[in-house]
Order: C-alpha cells, then structure tokens, then sequence
C-alpha cells in the first residue's frame, strides 16, 4: 500500500503555544485569506459572531475546587511514548515507531541516534505546530493506515498531512473516566460530543452503551469517524454524526431542549465550521461554556473541557469552569494531561484540562 497522508485541513495555519498541535482548522465552502495570506481570521472575522449569546451572569456559589490535578494517560498495549528530547518524540502507535517534532523537549534524548533514525515514519518539515511539513520513511513503509486499539475501542491509526495520527493518546484519561461513570450510573446515559475528530471518544461512550451526539466540522473526519465505527464493532450502536458547526448546533439544541449527561469539548484554538463560520478560543469558550452549562441534563456527570496549543494556564480555563458552573453545586478539577516516557521518569505536558463534576 502507497503512503498516502491524509488531509483533515484546508490549509496550515500559524499557531501560538507550545503544546500539543492538533487539528485545528477544517475544509470549509469560504476559504478566505487574511492579509498575511494565512487562513487566520480575517478583519471582518474578527468581529462578534452573530450566534454567539449574552453571557448570562450565573448566582449562586463557585464549585469546590481540585487543582492542580495532573491526569497520566495509563499504559497501553497500542501506545508508548519511546523517547523524547532535542526537540522531537518518538512514539509507538501501534507496531509503528514514529518520530514528530516536539517543541517542549528541550532536554537531550536517552536513546541512541540509530533507534530515531529507524523509526517507521518521521515527519520533518515546519517545526510550529500544525506547520506544513512531509512524511519520510527510513525502514518499510507504514501502509496508508493501521488498525490501533486504546480505550478498550479498535480504530483506525493515518498518517495527515499535517504530522497527526487520527488519535491522541493523552485523552486516554478522560475517555477512561468517562467509561467508568457511564458504566457505573446504571442507566441510560447521552454523551455530546464537540469537537470530535476522528471519534474514538464517541465510540468509547458508545462501547460503555452511551447514546452518542458526535459533532466536527470535517466531514473528512466523520468519515473516519465512521470507518471507525464499522472498525470497533459498534455499528448498531446509537450514534449520531453530525457535520456542523460546534456553536451552531449547541444554539439549535438548546432551542430544541435536547440535553446531555457528559458534554466533552475539545476545541482548537482557531478553526472553521463547514460554512467558514469562525471559531476562535479566547472569543468564543465562555459563550460555548455557558451553552454547554445550559445543555447539561437534570441529573448530570460531567463537563469535561480540554484546551491545547494556547498560551494560557489551566487556571485560566478553571475559574472559567467556576463562573460557568457557580450555583450547579460539584466540583471542578483542572490541570494538565501529560504522558510519561517509557524509558526515563520524563513527562510531557500535552494540554490543559478542566472538568466539572456533580457532588
Ligand atoms: C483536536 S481535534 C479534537 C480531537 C478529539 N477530541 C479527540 O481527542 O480525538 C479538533 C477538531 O475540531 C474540529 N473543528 C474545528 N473548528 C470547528 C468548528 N467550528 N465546529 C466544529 N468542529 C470544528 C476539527 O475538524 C477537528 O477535528
């Protein structure tokens, strides 16, 4: 099979931050450019979103507080991080080892240069996150895709055009929780999804018997998402995906009164919905936050908010999860997901998280 990578984007697109670059930006019908020839917002981008709803000041006390709280992806069989250092990691997915810029491993590596330079796939090229750059393979090609398992959940493992695999292994420790308060609650249970990409998430809710709302601007991902589906044996299981734009939907279902036990929300710091609607983080979070307070069911189990690739601290997006939640009762627990390397006592910080549980 020919090494083919995929394209989940439109275009590459600058990103400030340091950690984990994910994908961000989607193929939209508008594809405008701003004057930097980028596919950042453009002037008229910049300004207020006409969806995006007066934040209604929330009464009532703050949750009680957990933080920091630094959540360690378990080991798997389908995932190592190897090795990292001098600026790159190398990681195992499945049986393939692959080598990936890493802009926060400043310390030296432990493993000699003869284990990195045959590693399976290494992408080189712009060292900024979600830069542009090419997939080289030292040893056999890796085949287009592979079959992958973590979570309990088989997918599909490819490699894009822009250094991702489809899955990103940190989110091991929320998916985790996740299984267990679904599995635990004895009842029926409806998981929202935002964000979703490739929706190994979703098929963890669905596998833990979730009713599942999956939603992502990339109508390339929600086919994955669904080869997925097929993959993990899960297609008679009651999953829905939806190709929108994340604010867009969340507005349509309050209207509709739809509501949901755990809302996930993974958003990139900057992307576009499937008609160029803008997302932008620091814009456009408390409004998507309030929305998912609004859209959490009477008798809830989590909220669970995951930002990467921002200079921010997860305080920032802890005492967003307070003023949103202020009256619900619970708790927030906010922190970092990081993942240890195999060989040395070394972590790597790959993004920030904040959740909110019920008491
Ligand atoms: C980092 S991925 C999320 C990863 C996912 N939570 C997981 O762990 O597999 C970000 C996703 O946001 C999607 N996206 C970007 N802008 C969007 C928008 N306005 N509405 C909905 N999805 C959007 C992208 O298509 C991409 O799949």
């Amino acid at each position: 099979m020919r090494n083919r990578p995929v394209d989940l984007k439109a275009s590459p697109r600058k990103q400030a931050g340091k950690r984990r670059g994910r994908p961000s930006e989607t193929h939209s019908k508008k594809k405008p450019h701003n004057s930097s020839g980028t596919r950042g917002p453009t002037r008229a981008e910049q300004s207020v979103r006409k969806d995006r709803k007066p934040i209604a000041r929330r009464a009532g006390d703050r949750p009680s507080e957990r933080a920091p709280l630094i959540l360690e992806t378990p080991a798997h069989e389908g995932y190592a991080l190897l090795d990292t250092g001098d600026g790159e990691k190398m990681e195992r997915y499945g049986p393939f080892r692959i080598v990936r810029p890493e802009a926060q491993a400043l310390w030296p590596r432990s493993q000699p240069p003869a284990e990195w330079e045959t590693a399976d796939a290494v992408f080189t090229g712009d060292t900024d996150e979600d830069g542009v750059g090419r997939w080289h393979f030292p040893g056999k090609p890796t085949g287009e895709s592979w079959p992958m398992r973590l979570a309990g959940v088989d997918f599909l493992a490819r490699l894009t055009s822009f250094r991702h695999v489809g899955v990103f292994p940190e989110q091991t420790a929320h998916w985790q929780w996740m299984r267990e308060r679904i599995e635990e609650s004895r009842r029926p249970v409806k998981v929202l999804n935002l964000f979703g990409y490739t929706g190994v998430a979703s098929l963890v809710a669905a596998d833990a018997c979730a009713e599942v709302t999956h939603v992502d601007a990339s109508k390339k991902a929600i086919g994955w998402a669904r080869e997925n589906q097929a993959l993990a044996g899960l297609a008679d299981r009651p999953v829905r995906w939806i190709c929108d734009d994340a604010t867009k939907f969340i507005n349509r279902e309050i209207r509709r009164g739809n509501r949901y036990d755990v809302i996930l929300t993974d958003p990139p710091k900057f992307g576009r919905g499937p008609d160029g609607e803008v997302w932008q983080l620091f814009d456009d979070l408390p409004h998507m936050l309030d929305a998912c307070r609004t859209l959490l069911s009477a008798d809830p189990i989590g909220l669970v908010l995951t930002a990467y690739s921002i200079r921010a601290s997860f305080y920032s997006i802890h005492e967003l999860m307070r003023e949103t939640m202020r009256g619900a009762g619970g708790c927030v627990e906010s922190g970092e997901l990081i993942i240890r390397e195999e060989a040395r006592d070394i972590k790597l910080s790959t993004s920030l998280f904040s959740r909110w549980v019920p008491a």
